[in-house]
């Protein structure tokens, strides 16, 4: 099986080769990646953008100055697994030894922080020329893993080293160069994610504050470590969203039962359970078919909903599939008195393990969300509560190296076997 949601961005530079680069597309995909190409303005002298829209069957930008308020250059950059350029002029080879970015494929890569594999080609007196030298040698210093072209014919009768190499090279220099971050293939990891609610009538209801982005940010890092991801959305997959979770099985629910129905038919096959949704804990006893008047409200009679963990913890205990892991999120307000901050912490630990023994997981993240703080942000900070004792505390982190944290967290327990 492939691992899912890798993300890569296939830059193009100006070299006749780039033609090469269409068939290292389409093997790119056929090893799982997700491919966002960005070639330079003058690449698209020998290959047009209409070609890479056709293949990738995504947007192709070329133009830092298209769309500004959309920022490409670090939009596209942020969450990649990797950047293939290929092919890469001696040109492009100086400027990223110098640090220059004029286009869009040169911000790209100075802005993200992710493996970046150059793939040279040129005529072989430009590969040896002594700048070209110089510049590669910094490169690889820095970082960038260039890969050295295959010796032979060129474009015309010359022959020497600066060939466009194998698409099978690019890609298991590609592939090795990500194995580390791919430790979770063949793993299926289960996450719900969004707030669910519960029909009072027509366009009442009752629901928990939730953006989601923590679930979201679990079922994409553990995609790209190569897991086979179902996230259970409990509302509407934001746009952003859709994109990067390209490639991920996605069921979309509303209510806690039809929550609760989706994670106890997809558990008894899941190495690894994240609960980050926020369940309502109640529901109406009936659902009105026509909205109700105000005054009534206060009739309304109410029933608790089903608790998913605690289900959860029971079914793995019937398929005494003990290897499982289950982790749990809670999210606890405090008094916001700034000389209260250290007993807090003490706090959401003792929340933490109150609520870890109560619903039998194997971790608990537990936040402080007094006054509304982490929801709809990229970043949390709280405490991992974890049933062999160990006790984690996460300072100001974003969702997605908390997601990775987990995940190393849960993959450390997965038995041998499992591996
Ligand atoms: N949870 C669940 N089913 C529910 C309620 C909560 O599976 N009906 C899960 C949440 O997804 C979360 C964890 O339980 O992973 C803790 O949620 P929280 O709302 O903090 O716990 P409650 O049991 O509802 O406790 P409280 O009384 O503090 O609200």
């Amino acid at each position: 099986m492939f691992p899912r949601g890798r993300e890569i961005i296939l830059g193009i530079s100006a070299s006749i080769s780039a033609y090469k680069s269409a068939d290292l597309l389409r093997r790119l995909q056929d090893e799982g990646f997700l491919v966002t190409v960005v070639p330079t303005k003058s690449s698209l002298n020998f290959v047009g953008a209409a070609t890479w829209e056709a293949l990738s069957k995504r947007k192709v930008r070329t133009d830092l100055w298209q769309d500004v308020s959309e920022a490409a250059h670090t939009d596209l950059a942020r969450d990649v697994s990797a950047i293939v350029v290929a092919p890469t002029t001696a040109d492009l080879l100086a400027k990223l030894a110098a640090g220059i970015c004029d286009d869009l494929l040169t911000n790209v890569i100075m802005a993200a922080d992710c493996p970046k594999v150059l793939v040279p080609s040129m005529h072989p007196q430009m590969w040896q020329n002594l700048a070209t030298v110089s510049n590669v040698k910094t490169l690889r210093e820095r970082g960038f893993i260039v890969i050295d072209p295959d010796y032979g014919r060129m474009t015309g009768a010359d022959i020497g080293i600066g060939r466009y190499p194998e698409s099978a090279k690019i890609i298991s220099t590609l592939n090795s160069t990500l194995e580390r971050s791919a430790d979770l293939i063949g793993k299926k990891i289960l996450v719900s994610a969004g707030g669910t609610i519960e029909p009072i009538d027509p366009v009442r209801f009752i629901g928990n504050r939730s953006s989601g982005k923590q679930g979201f940010a679990l079922a994409y890092a553990a995609a790209m470590r190569g897991a086979d991801v179902h996230l259970v959305v409990a509302g509407e997959l934001p746009d952003i969203e859709k994109k990067k979770l390209e490639g991920i099985t996605i069921s979309a629910i509303s209510t806690a039962a039809e929550m609760a129905a989706v994670m106890r038919a997809e558990a008894p096959f899941s190495d690894a359970i994240f609960m980050s949704a926020a369940v309502a804990d109640a529901k109406p006893a009936k659902s009105m078919g026509k909205k109700i008047k105000k005054d009534e409200l206060r009739n309304i009679e109410l029933n608790q909903n089903e608790d998913i963990l605690q289900t959860l913890n029971q079914l793995r205990r019937d398929n005494g599939n003990t290897g499982q892991q289950i982790v749990g999120f809670a999210a606890e307000t405090f008094d916001n008195d700034v000389d209260l901050a250290k007993s807090h912490q003490q706090d959401l630990i003792n929340a933490g393990r109150k609520k870890l023994n109560q619903k039998g997981v194997d971790f608990i993240y537990v936040n402080d969300v007094s006054g509304g703080k982490v929801f709809g942000s990229d970043m949390t900070a709280g405490v991992l509560v974890c049933n062999d004792g160990e006790i984690l505390e996460v300072n100001q982190t974003t969702k997605l190296q908390l997601s990775n944290l987990l995940l190393d967290k849960v993959s450390a327990r997965f038995q041998p076997n499992q591996a």
